[in-house]
């Protein structure tokens, strides 16, 4: 983990190796052929300050909210927090987190900034409940996901059986997924963002957008961010990569990158990346198993470590394009041709 020439794929190569059989399962699992998964990987001073809902943040990367990180390590997303505490980067925290969420807190630095995704409960009350609770732990937002109202079929977790809790799942699917979405709600409306921001002031940021149409709706009702992300390929296989979306939301209707804030994810590894998210118009781009790899391996340390490769292939990428700081990245940087934007 030490070694100066690492790459963010290290992680993985490593985790692959020692993770336990279930741990490697569920965090590598995607939907079905696995399609979606990957399609989006194939993409002086360099000031790489942004906000996130106006909050600073050091880089314009962001910790994805990804659910169970103590199937890797027994300190769970509390690893995570420290890392990115000192990097001065948000991080998502999943309702599916393997800590508490006042564990979680607690583990935060002063002026650390945390957000919560949030899947709704088909008990209205719950999700009061929790939303009070993270408001008065001072949770900066919410991520709501509106991609998952059942789990997808994640073929390597199904077949990763759990002998000890199989009969006991609600869908009788086998693997970890099998045991995470009984309570959601999957009877989602756009009306129901109305209900959120009747109970809370947090800022809401719509997660798992994959149309220029839901983006628009998104901020019709209310959304001060809107997440484009396909679950990293977890979810509906075939769903379009989240940049792709970014694309074609540059083209027809650049208008909506004043009205909103912007963040992707999905299979970015490299600094380049995210510099071309950004120049597409993305505030910042998130990181989901690259972080629980990394924490999965090294713990601590390896959070510390990948926030570090990103932070310097970032730096990197935009002094060979020429731009000082974020705000210096371009559209104009960024084309596309048959095989995705170069
Ligand atoms: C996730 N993701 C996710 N998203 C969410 O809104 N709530 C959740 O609980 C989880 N849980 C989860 C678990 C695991 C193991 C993974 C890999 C992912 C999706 C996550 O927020 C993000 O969209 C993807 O991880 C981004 O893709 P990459 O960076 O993992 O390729």
């Amino acid at each position: 983990c030490d070694s100066p020439r690492l790459l963010l794929d290290f992680f993985q190569k490593v985790a692959e190796r020692v993770l336990s059989r279930t741990a490697w399962a569920y965090y590598s699992s995607s939907a079905e052929d696995e399609a979606s998964h990957g399609l989006d990987t194939g993409f002086v001073h360099a000031y790489m300050t942004t906000s996130f809902m106006g909050i600073k943040t050091a880089l314009p990367i962001f910790v994805s909210p990804a659910a169970l990180a103590g199937l890797g390590h027994p300190e769970g997303e509390v690893n995570i927090t420290r890392g990115a505490g000192k990097a001065g980067i948000i991080q998502g925290i999943s309702s599916n987190a393997s800590r508490t969420i006042e564990d979680i807190s607690a583990a935060r630095l002063e002026n650390q900034a945390l957000f919560f995704q949030l899947y709704i409960n088909k008990d209205r009350k719950e999700s009061e409940r929790i939303i009070r609770q993270i408001d008065e732990l001072g949770y900066k937002g919410i991520m709501l996901t509106v991609d998952a109202p059942v789990l997808g079929k994640r073929e390597r977790d199904i077949r990763n059986r759990l002998p000890t809790t199989d009969e006991e799942t609600p869908t009788g699917r086998t693997g970890v997924s099998a045991q995470l979405d009984s309570f959601f709600d999957i009877n989602l409306q756009w009306s129901d963002l109305q209900w959120l921001k009747s109970i809370t002031d947090l800022p809401l940021i719509v997660k798992g957008v994959q149309t220029v149409e839901d983006a628009e709706l998104a901020i019709e009702h209310g959304a001060k961010g809107v997440y484009l992300s396909c679950h990293g390929g977890r979810q509906l296989d075939y769903a379009p990569a989240a940049i792709d979306v970014l694309w074609e939301l540059r083209q027809r209707r650049p208008d909506l990158f004043d009205k909103a804030e912007f963040y992707v994810d999905g299979g970015a590894r490299r600094g380049t990346d995210v510099v071309k998210a950004l120049a597409l118009g993305a505030r910042a781009v998130g990181l989901g198993r690259p972080f629980l790899y990394a924490n999965g391996t090294y713990g601590e340390r390896g959070v510390t470590k990948a926030i570090e490769i990103l932070e310097e292939e970032i730096a990197l990428a935009m002094r060979l394009v020429g731009a000082r700081s974020v705000s210096e990245l371009r559209p104009e940087m960024v084309e596309r041709n048959d095989y995705g934007l170069v």
